[in-house]
Parts: structure tokens; sequence; C-alpha cells
């Protein structure tokens, strides 16, 4: 069965069985405290959560869909037979329990045997299932447990698990979730360790894969951790397209199937050497070439902060890669435009930005591959003269070379050595010690104005985001001794009525005198918790964030004022466009 045809299927069976059709959403998650869209829930979640009605919204309960994920957690799992950076997530929702029809336990796990075993012909004596242990907050899953005992799976075939495998959720810090429970197939002995304890979730081998997590939402964990009840019962459920797509064109991965074997192929083309030998290396890049359509389809660029950060260091890892099996020059753009062919009918934005597509690629490329060369000599010599990899190098080779620091420690390992990420954080601390004082020397007195407009920029930012959505995003930012420039990502020209809005949010802002809150701590943890970054500056492990109460929150070498009320008036004086999709503003404070 040819994907295409998988994803149909799924959706067809489930509008049979009264579900409605959504689109997937965006792979930049509404939700800004998490970097992508990675599951098929959150474009739900507030229904899921109760604080919005399905039946007012879409008609029904009862919801299906094929999601476009990205995963960057996963990134060095790239390369097995199962993960991926950007996969697709089949999913059926039955959301709250308070009507004829309505489906939970029973309904979601009869749903999925039936599609698997009758719609897609998989053979039962192949799949094992995950249940819920239980913990001090959430007890055991009995229930599941005999659902499907009473659907013809042996007990033997039911295994229990921590909340580390069966308590799915949240996405980001809180939200909605609960225990779930997983069907894994069997892929046979071949693919297995042998040891006598192997099993679903075994963590020796790849014999038993994950194919359908179904989620019994039911609790909402809250700031504290802690699981507040529901006051409705969901179902989520996420069936993995490109490892279901595997089984049935009885491949070992996805790679070789239909979603990836021309992009394959093309390599092979590209470079001295077989996929057969070197897979490892063929499927990074062909994942992370794939990971890149489709985040450039969606407006993100190569950057040096969030989700551009993600992008550029999975293209330079591709490049790099692409480097070791000897793939010519410029050999990423074929395998953008294969990639563009498999997904152009069901993903039309991967067609209609393909200019873009490639313009963003090619010049990441161009950029990377002067330095690449010297940077991996660089590389060479100091790894064989040392035993580690000092964190000044790796500062270096980030700085002057921009590999980034994941990629050096990648190299690293390949030689059996690690790096000095301490050093390396502190030197890249120092750097943006230097070049802050610097930016306050430009400025001139101390960079007391400034700080007034940098906290303007914040509050400028935040205000666009408030008028026009969370998609604007920003895309530069300059600020001299009389104005502040602000690029960001939006699609047409602004209306005077939205230009005065955001003026207005701004003087309100200022007006409330409202506490310009600093904080250091990692980036990870800044990102997680939803800050934005501000200056595309360069890639610290240890950063500040900046916030005004819940209005704006972001990363920022500063500096600042205390306090909003000191900013004086603020004012537009400019909108345009400055390239295609970014408008450019500028603003004064008198
Ligand atoms: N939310 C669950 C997951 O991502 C099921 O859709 O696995």
């Amino acid at each position: 069965m040819d994907s295409n045809k998988l994803r149909k299927k799924f959706l067809d069976f489930f509008k049979e069985k009264s579900h409605k059709i959504v689109s997937s959403s965006s792979l930049l998650p509404s939700d800004s405290t998490v970097l992508f869209t990675t599951a098929g829930m959150q474009q739900f979640s507030q229904y899921l959560s109760g604080e919005k009605n399905p039946l007012k919204d879409f008609k029904t309960r009862h919801l299906v869909d094929c999601q476009k994920c990205f995963r960057s957690d996963d990134i060095e799992e790239i390369g097995d037979d199962t993960h991926n950076t950007f996969f697709e997530m089949l999913g059926n929702w039955s959301i709250g329990q308070d009507e004829k029809g309505n489906y939970f336990k029973e309904g979601a796990i009869k749903y999925a045997l039936e599609f698997l075993i009758n719609e897609l012909k998989l053979d039962k004596n192949k799949f094992y299932i995950t249940i819920f242990r239980g913990n001090k907050d959430i007890p055991r899953d009995g229930e599941s447990e005999k659902i499907w005992q009473d659907n013809g799976i042996p007990k033997e075939k039911i295994k229990e698990f921590s909340e580390k495998d069966n308590l799915w959720g949240p996405v980001g810090k809180t939200g909605v979730c609960g225990p779930n429970s997983e069907i894994h197939y069997d892929r046979g002995e071949e693919f297995g360790c042998k040891e006598p304890d192997c099993g679903p979730n075994c963590s020796r081998c790849q014999r038993f894969v994950e194919i359908w997590n179904l989620v019994f939402i039911q609790y909402y964990k809250d700031e504290k951790g802690s699981y507040q009840k529901l006051s409705q019962k969901s179902v989520d459920t996420g069936l993995g397209f490109e490892r279901v797509a595997a089984i049935l064109q009885e491949k070992t991965s996805a790679y070789e199937t239909d979603l990836f074997l021309p992009v394959i192929q093309e390599i092979e083309k590209l470079c001295s050497k077989k996929y057969e030998e070197n897979k490892k290396y063929f499927r990074i890049i062909a994942d992370h070439i794939r990971g890149s359509v489709f985040l450039i389809s969606e407006g993100f660029f190569p950057s040096n902060v969030e989700q551009g950060y993600v992008l550029r260091r999975i293209l330079r890892r591709a490049i790099r890669y692409g480097k070791i099996i000897e793939a010519k020059p410029g050999f990423l753009i074929p395998l953008a435009n294969k990639t563009i062919e498999i997904y152009k009918d069901v993903y039309p934005e991967v067609f209609s930005k393909q200019a873009d597509i490639l313009t963003v690629i090619q010049k990441e490329e161009e950029k990377f591959e002067k330095s690449l060369e010297k940077g991996l000599k660089e590389f060479k010599a100091q790894s064989s003269k040392s035993k580690a990899i000092s964190g000044k190098v790796a500062f270096n080779l980030y700085q002057s070379f921009g590999f980034p620091l994941e990629i050096t420690k990648e190299m690293a390992k390949e030689e059996g050595l690690e790096v000095d990420e301490k050093e390396f954080q502190e030197e890249l601390k120092k750097h943006q010690e230097v070049s802050r004082a610097g930016r306050e020397k430009k400025f001139g007195g101390g960079g007391k104005f400034s700080s007034k407009l940098h906290t303007a920029t914040h509050l400028l930012h935040g205000a666009l985001r408030k008028v026009l959505g969370d998609k604007v995003k920003q895309m530069g930012s300059d600020i001299t001794s009389e104005r502040l420039r602000f690029d960001f990502s939006f699609e047409r020209k602004l209306s005077p009525e939205e230009l005065k809005k955001v003026e207005d949010l701004v003087n309100e802002k200022i007006k409330e005198d409202l506490e310009v809150k600093q904080k250091e701590m990692s980036l990870e943890q800044a990102l997680k918790t939803g800050a934005l970054a501000f200056f595309k500056e360069k890639y610290p492990e240890r950063v500040t964030v900046y916030s005004i109460q819940a209005f704006s929150k972001e990363i920022c070498a500063g500096p600042h004022v205390k306090k909003t009320g000191e900013l004086g008036k603020f004012k537009i004086i400019k909108e345009e466009s400055s390239s295609a999709d970014i408008r450019r503003i500028k603003a004064i404070l008198e």
C-alpha cells in the first residue's frame, strides 16, 4: 500500500465512523511555551481541557487528522529504523463523554484493532500492548488491560510500564495528560536482541516498534506538578504514519518506502558511496532535508536561536554528513526537489514555497561550505594533539567556522573524545558580555536611552503578537541613538487601524509602569518556558530572560530599564516592507 493511500484510508475509516476530518495545524504551535508541534493533540488542547466546546467549532466531538510534527529531541536517534525529526501522526479524538455515541477506552481500543486488522490486514499475533502501571497520583489501568483481553489479546502480551512510558503528556510544562496504552508491533526475531526479557520498550533493540498510542486524557498537570482531574474524559490517539507505512510496504524502515526512497536514490547518484554500506549517513541526510523543507515551507529561517537554530543545526549536520559520503557540493538542492516532489500533492505549501525553500537551503549551504573545510582541518589538528576538545576550541569552531556545538560534540564522539561544554559556555558568556559592552559603548551615554529603546522593542514585539497573532516572529532588530527598527515576519502591509492598535497597546503598557524582570537560566529552560529570542546574536547556553508580566518574555542580553514607565511616549514613525513576507517598523520614544 503506497503511503498516500494509507493516509487516505485512515481518514476515510474514521470519517465513516462519523469523525470530522480536520487539517493539520502548523509546525509552529499556538502555545508558545514549546518550540514545535510534536503531537496531533496540540491544536485540540483547549478542547481536551474543556476550555472550548468542540460542538461549537466542529459540530461534533469526534475528530480525525493527519498532523505534521517535528521533534528535535529525537535528533540523536535519527538513522535508526524508526525515528524522524519531521514526521506525520495520524490521530482520532473523542472529546468529552457527555453524549451518546462518544467513546472512551473501549471504543478507542476497538477502533484501533478494527483499523489495523480489517483495513490494513496486519497480523494480530504480532501485537503487543503496554498499559500504565499506576503511581501515587493515578491508578493502574486495569480497565484497558481487560478490554484488550476481551478483544482477543492474550494476557502475556500485555505489559505494564511506569509513567515514563505510559503516562502521556503534557506537551509543555503544564497541560492535559493521561495514562496511555500502546500497540507495539513485533517485527520478528531477526530484529531482536534475543535476551530473555526482550519485549516492548526494549532498551537494547528495535524488534518491537510502537505504532499506535492511545491516550486517555483525564488530567491537567498544573504549575506545581500536581494532577488535577478534568471534568471530562477524552481520547487522543497517535498512529505513527512512517512506521506503519514501512510495515505495510514490508520494509525495514521508512527510508526504504516511497516516502524516502527517491531521495535515498538521489543521494546515491550525487555521491560516491552506496546506501547499503552507509545507511546511517544517508538516512540522516534524507531525514534532515525533509525536516528542513517542511520547516522552511512554514516560514522558518536558519538562525542562532529557537526554531531557527534547530533548522540550522539539521541543515549543517546534513552538509557535514554529505562531506563524509563525498557528496557533490550543492547536493542538498536536488534532494530538496525530490522531497518536494514526494509531498507536493498532500502538502501544497512545500510546492508553493519551493523557490523560498531552495533559496534558503542554498544560502545556508554556501555559507557553511565556505568554513566547513577549514573548520574540519582545525578540528583535526586539535583532536590529534589532545585527549579532549577544550571549550575554547569548540567555541572557536562555533564562532569562526559556524559549527553548532552539537556538531562538534558529534565529531568528538566519533574520535572517542569529549568536549568541555562548561568551558564552551563560559567562552560564550564572555563573548556575550563583550558584545554587550560594545553595544552600550556604541550608544553612548551609558546606554540609558538604548535601554529604553530595547525595552520598547520588547513591548512592540509583544503588541504585534497580540494584535496580529503569534505567527509574528522577530526577524531582525536595530537600535540607533534616535530610533528602534524592528523586522518581523508578516505577509502584508499593516492597516492604519492595526498600527494604531499596536502603538496604543505599547503606550498602555508604558502607562501601567510594569516591572521589567530579569532572570538567568539555561537556554533550554528559557525556551521551554516560552521565552522568545531577541537579538540575533550567537547562541549561548546560559541566557538572560527579560519579562514584562505575561505580555513579553524574551531571551536578550539587555540592557533594559527597570520599569516601563521610564519610556515616555512610544510612536511608530514608519511601516514598510523589508523583504518578501517581512515587514519593518521604525519607532521612536518622545
Ligand atoms: N498525543 C499522543 C502522542 O503524541 C497521541 O496522539 O503520542
